[in-house]
């Protein structure tokens, strides 16, 4: 069989490597992929991006199945699409997909159905929103409303901070954010405490089927400080998402999510991701959700995984999430994101890359922003490389990962050196 994967990040190069680990597949198409899917000779690259064209692709190629990495593609309607040609895809639909797409449609969708959060308002006034800083005081976290990779978020632990990021946002339109409806407006909402962790499931419209947890490290930098990123690297399992909090989040948060969805006519296809806050309680709060798979936690998630994954999202996309059963590696697996220098507001491309370790069972480079061209490795993006191991113990696994890490060279790399530490410690 013949499959597409739709994009062109780590979790992406991951996603094609498990899927061309399962005997039943052929060929493994990624659109556009990257240098790592580039150079990997059982992958094949694909420089199309407009959805019509992946569909076109797809149809031509005879697709027996189509993946969605990134959450621009799924808010574009890519799934739509397929569906309306009759080709298989996992994924949720373009409405679906607002649940990522737009933090307001997110907020109130929580509130709508009882699925705990931290208390918000939603601003389309600059001026309405500073008095409101004012009057609640920080810390304080202000969001703002449509798609932007990570960094549309500011925690403001000073009041100052979450005023410029309400001028920013609603007044500058940086960030990077891309408005809905063009219309800037900004959530803000109540400073929560606690761990986070990220909570996958897979959803066939009525099956759920919760994956490994994980855990990211969002800050730039070591000690979880610095601005928020896309990820600078993740571990699974997840030690603060004991059995207790698994159960929770799946009747507190995943359940109502997903009859949520259905009681607003929307019925919930492809991975879930809840960004979760758990306090030294056990309590759980849901940050946000996303319409897909985390990256960098896809990475060390799918190192786990020993089912066959083409199998898995062959049942969802065919609602037979119901025959599933996933096998787990009981190894803790650890990724490690290097990014260029600059990243995450101006990352500097164009930067050759030496040193790759080669690839194993055991420790795998997953590409993002990489190119290969004439032969040689370039740096093409914020987040370059991510290197995740498997070892018995989280400190087993850093310290492959580090070794790895030592050795890749590209100018300016910048990584966090505590990746797993909140691990070790329990
Ligand atoms: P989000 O994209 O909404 O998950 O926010 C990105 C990151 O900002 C989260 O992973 C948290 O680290 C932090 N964050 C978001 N909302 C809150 C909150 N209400 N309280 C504390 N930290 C938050
Ligand atoms: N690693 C966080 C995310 O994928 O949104």
């Amino acid at each position: 069989m013949r499959v597409l994967v739709i994009g062109s990040g780590g979790r992406e190069h991951a996603l094609a490597w498990k899927l061309r680990r399962s005997p039943k597949v052929s060929k493994v198409f990624v659109a556009p992929g990257n240098g790592g899917t580039a150079r990997d000779s059982t992958l094949t690259n694909v420089n199309i991006t407009d959805i019509h064209a992946l569909a076109d692709f797809a149809q031509t190629e005879k697709a027996a199945l189509t993946v969605v990495g990134p959450e621009a593609a799924l808010c574009a309607g890519v799934v739509d699409e397929f569906r309306s040609r009759g080709l298989r895809i996992v994924g949720p639909t373009k409405a679906a997909a607002q649940l990522e797409g737009s933090k307001a449609f997110a907020k109130d969708f929580m509130q709508r159905h009882g699925i705990p959060t931290a208390r918000h308002t939603t601003f389309y006034d600059a001026e309405q929103a500073h008095a409101h800083v004012a009057q609640r005081g920080a810390p304080i976290v202000v969001k703002a409303d449509g798609l932007a990779a990570g960094k549309g978020v500011v925690v403001a632990m000073v009041a100052a901070e979450a005023h410029a990021a309400i001028d920013a946002i609603l007044l500058g339109k940086q960030l990077g954010v891309q408005h809905n409806a063009g219309r800037a407006c900004v959530v803000i909402e109540d400073f929560l405490h606690g761990e986070e962790a990220s909570f996958i499931v897979l959803c066939d419209g009525k099956n759920v089927l919760p994956l490994a947890s994980s855990q990211d490290h969002k800050r730039l930098l070591d000690g979880d400080t610095g601005p928020n990123t896309g990820g600078m690297g993740a571990y699974s399992p997840a030690p603060v998402v004991t059995p207790n909090v698994h159960a929770r989040v799946m009747h507190e948060i995943i359940t109502p999510a997903i009859t949520g969805m259905a009681r607003d006519g929307i019925a919930y296809t492809g991975f879930l991701y809840a960004g979760l806050m758990i306090d030294p309680q056990g309590q759980v709060k849901t940050l946000e959700f996303n319409v897909r798979m985390g990256d960098p936690e896809t990475q060390p998630i799918l190192m786990r995984l020993k089912s066959d994954l083409f199998e898995i999202l062959m049942h969802t996309a065919d609602g037979t999430l119901d025959k599933v059963d996933l096998q787990w590696d009981r190894r803790v697996a650890l990724g490690v994101v290097m990014a260029a220098s600059g990243y995450p507001m101006s990352p500097r491309k164009g930067h050759v890359i030496n040193g790759l370790p080669a690839d194993t069972d055991d420790t795998m480079v997953f590409h993002a922003g990489t190119v290969l061209r004439d032969g040689r490795l370039t740096t093409s993006g914020g987040r370059v490389l991510c290197v995740t191991a498997l070892g018995d113990s989280v400190k087993t696994a850093q310290h492959t990962v580090y070794e790895a890490v030592a050795g890749i060279l590209f100018n300016g790399a910048q990584f966090r050196r505590d990746i797993g530490s909140r691990a070790v410690k329990r």
